[in-house]
């Protein structure tokens, strides 16, 4: 028998990209609102009243007046740098070298590196995230601890082992033919293992010679059903650096070119400082960008341009790119991507927002059709957002006049404690009696 959950509150879902359709239209809100998971599936959504009706044996957990949306999804992050997260006063280069590096290392322990992968997937699933996509560190060690940890409460995650054969010190430094082997190795064993999903993980041009990028390219079209993710164009001083690596490039995204880097399935982070022919090519090819605000303020790198990057009709994630984003709440990440949109003088919409958080993040990981959304058939990944969840929340949200004005506050000023319930596969992950989860006995 399918275990019936019945959870009772707001319900907010999409049906259409509230970037090509006007935010109103593109959401589907219901007020007085249910949405039932069947075992590990979302089996229905709707009314209150009708899903009461249908499904009277279902087991009712009433979240009142909060919010229910799908799990959030974090596109770009590095959880080996759990530790390292808010460290003060460098530019990317440095910070790389001075702080990265230096923890990075210790992940060739498999006890640190299965404490940090447990610690970090504690902090991001109180915060209301379902699903990530990160770059682990160049030893398998911490690939497999990762994917063990996120396998072990049944969550939706990508990752792949960072790789990176120069400009590092030597004890993170694989070959091009062993960040081949060992990549293979560990796609082998984990893509498609239950709910998790190999990425293909260059660092980026500056710590990968040109061999291991021929290599990492080679690998990738031998398994195009894989992503492959890097980082592209984020502070000005990175891309001196690639034009003197690699002097005979046209630019940044040429080099990923030369390797077959780019394409379907590509997802590029930060990608700040583009030029136009840059713009163009990533569009052709099919590849993604990912917006690391909190990161990109952090380092002082730059202002993505969300909006002339989406009216040219790229897929764009947002990511909170922890440790060089400074936060682990995607509610964080989206603020921070509103305010880089004022500075922009584009203000994103709260629909947006919640959009890339979900729904946007799910297209780039080409999950489109099993996460994201509170749709009948997808994952049971779901997030219940209390609207009310502090007082300086609660003064602001009650003058509210519609959804979306009483959303927008959580998003600015929310953090873990608007996080009301988090429901993986189905199961709900009962974190607010400790840190470590709990599956609910219920
Ligand atoms: N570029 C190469 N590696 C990194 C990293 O770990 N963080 C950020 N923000 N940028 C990078
Ligand atoms: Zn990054």
């Amino acid at each position: 028998m399918v275990k019936l959950n019945l959870l009772i509150g707001r319900t907010l879902s999409f049906s259409s990209d509230p970037f090509t359709v006007e935010p109103d239209d593109a959401a589907d809100y219901i007020a007085d609102g249910a949405v039932l998971l069947g075992g590990n599936k979302i089996a229905d959504v709707g009314s209150r009243e009708s899903l009461l009706d249908k499904y009277p044996n279902a087991l009712r957990h009433p979240y009142s007046n909060s919010l229910i949306v799908a799990g959030f999804i974090d596109s770009h992050a590095h959880f080996p740098q759990t530790g390292i997260i808010a460290t003060w006063g460098k530019r990317l280069l440095d910070w790389l070298n001075d702080h990265t590096f230096p923890e990075e290392s210790r992940f060739s322990d498999n006890e640190y590196s299965r404490q940090v992968a447990e610690r970090y997937l504690d902090l991001i699933t109180v915060n209301g995230t379902t699903t990530v996509c990160t770059y682990c560190t160049v030893h398998p060690e911490s690939v497999n601890a990762f994917f063990a940890a996120a396998e072990s409460i049944g969550m939706r995650a990508l990752a792949g082992k960072t790789c990176m054969d120069r400009n590092a010190p030597p004890e993170l430094l694989d070959t091009a033919i062993s960040a081949y082997d060992d990549s293979k190795r560990l796609l082998n064993k984990w893509h498609s293992r239950n709910r998790l999903s190999y990425v293909i993980t260059p660092r980026f041009a500056p710590t990968s010679s040109p061999e291991q990028m021929e290599m990492l390219g080679n690998l990738w079209s031998e398994f195009p059903e894989c992503l492959m993710q890097t980082h592209l164009s984020e502070q000005t001083e990175e891309l001196q650096l690639v034009q003197k690596l690699f002097p005979r490039a046209k630019d940044y995204l040429d080099v990923y070119e030369k390797f077959n880097l780019t394409g379907k399935g590509a997802l590029f982070g930060h990608a700040l400082h583009l030029s136009e022919s840059e713009r163009q090519r990533l569009l052709e090819s099919g590849s993604a960008v990912v917006h690391c605000p909190t990161s990109n303020l952090f380092f002082g790198s730059g202002l993505f341009d969300m909006h002339g990057l989406k009216s040219y009709g790229l897929p764009v994630g947002l990511a909170t790119d922890t440790g060089g984003g400074s936060s682990f709440s995607m509610f964080r990440t989206m603020a921070a991507a509103y305010e880089v949109s004022q500075l922009n003088r584009a203000p994103l919409h709260p629909a947006q927002l919640i959009w890339l958080a979900t729904g946007g993040n799910a297209k780039v990981l080409g999950l489109q059709s099993l996460i994201g959304n509170l749709q009948r058939g997808m994952e049971a990944d779901v997030v219940v957002i209390d609207l009310y969840s502090t007082a300086a929340i609660e003064q602001r949200t009650k003058r509210a006049k519609n959804i979306w004005e009483e959303l927008f506050p959580t998003i600015m000023m929310g953090d873990e404690r608007a996080i009301a319930a988090v429901w993986i596969a189905g199961r709900n992950i009962n974190h607010r009696s400790s840190y470590r989860w709990t599956p609910d006995s219920s």
